[in-house]
């Protein structure tokens, strides 16, 4: 077990990683953004997601077009601002659930997408509500890709995950049959729920397609540094106030790669899901 106790960090530590770079540059490029767009980046974060947008802006004239960021944390957006050229890119602080209110004109922006966050609205009513505010903003077309979705899991990977949590329970010390809290799972909707709320909220020819990725133990190291995902895999423990939520992470953390070892694999497969659709 690692020797130092991490925190919990405000950055996004996933978003670095070159598995995690690959993706959104594989997923972005299916989008078919036009130089001169303008576009909305929902759940922009430090701004990973934006850098690649922005690829497709530049020509060689510079960049034509404009990318707006909608992101909640400020200090993510504090990142965002000091990596990408604030004379294309505007950032507006706010949930994704905030666009009813925020106004946009109606096809204020060419494409929206949404890399890597849409899994974080849970309610249904809320994420119809959300759908048709991106959809009345957008003119072309809307994109999202997550991997909490209920068809994520390809095979050794459910046997990892169920390890993964046990064995973080016992490099506490604790009894993962008596003291072991459920967890709350991120990954309820599917494929075919999410195509049944674009449509419900009035997009078409949505498509919908799952994309297999490898991960080595550090993407699962990397997602076990969110504390509100360990909140949810590994809720406190009642009694235990001691193993605090940076104590859980850093356990999950080292757990990751004890488990690949234990399965005597390098990497694991893992779904995404690509959703896209017209307004
Ligand atoms: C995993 S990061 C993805 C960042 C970036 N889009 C990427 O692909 O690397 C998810 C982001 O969604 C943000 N987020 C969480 N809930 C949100 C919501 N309801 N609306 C918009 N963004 C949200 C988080 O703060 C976080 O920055």
């Amino acid at each position: 077990m690692a020797q130092t106790i991490t925190t919990v960090v405000d950055y996004d530590p996933f978003a670095e990683l070159p598995i995690s770079r690959h993706i959104i540059k594989m997923f972005t490029a299916r989008v078919g953004i036009q130089p001169d767009s303008k576009v909305l980046d929902v759940g922009a974060g430090t701004g990973a997601s934006a850098l690649e947008i922005l690829e497709y802006l530049n020509t060689d004239d510079g960049c034509e077009g404009h990318v707006t960021l909608l992101e909640p944390e400020a200090k993510l957006l504090d990142v965002a601002r000091s990596r990408l050229p604030m004379d294309v890119v505007d950032c507006t602080q706010g949930f994704a659930q905030d666009l009813a209110k925020m106004n946009f004109a109606e096809d204020s922006f060419d494409y929206a997408i949404w890399s890597n966050g849409i899994h974080y609205v849970e309610d249904a009513d809320v994420v119809d509500e959300v759908l048709r505010s991106i959809r009345r903003a957008t003119k072309t077309k809307f994109a999202a890709w997550s991997t909490f979705m209920s068809d994520a899991y390809v095979g050794r990977t459910a046997r990892f995950a169920g390890l993964w949590v046990l064995t973080a329970y016992r490099n506490l010390g604790l009894d993962p049959k008596t003291q072991r809290v459920k967890s709350e799972s991120l990954q309820t909707r599917g494929a075919a729920d999410w195509r049944a709320a674009f449509e419900r909220a009035g997009f078409h020819d949505v498509v919908t397609h799952l994309e297999t990725f490898e991960l080595g133990p550090e993407a699962y190291q990397a997602i076990a540094r969110f504390g509100d995902y360990v909140e949810n895999a590994m809720p406190p423990i009642p009694d235990r106030p001691d193993i605090t939520l940076g104590i859980r992470s850093q356990a999950l953390v080292d757990a990751a790669e004890q488990v690949y070892d234990r399965l005597g694999v390098k990497t694991l497969p893992r779904n995404w899901l690509y959703m896209e659709a017209a307004p």
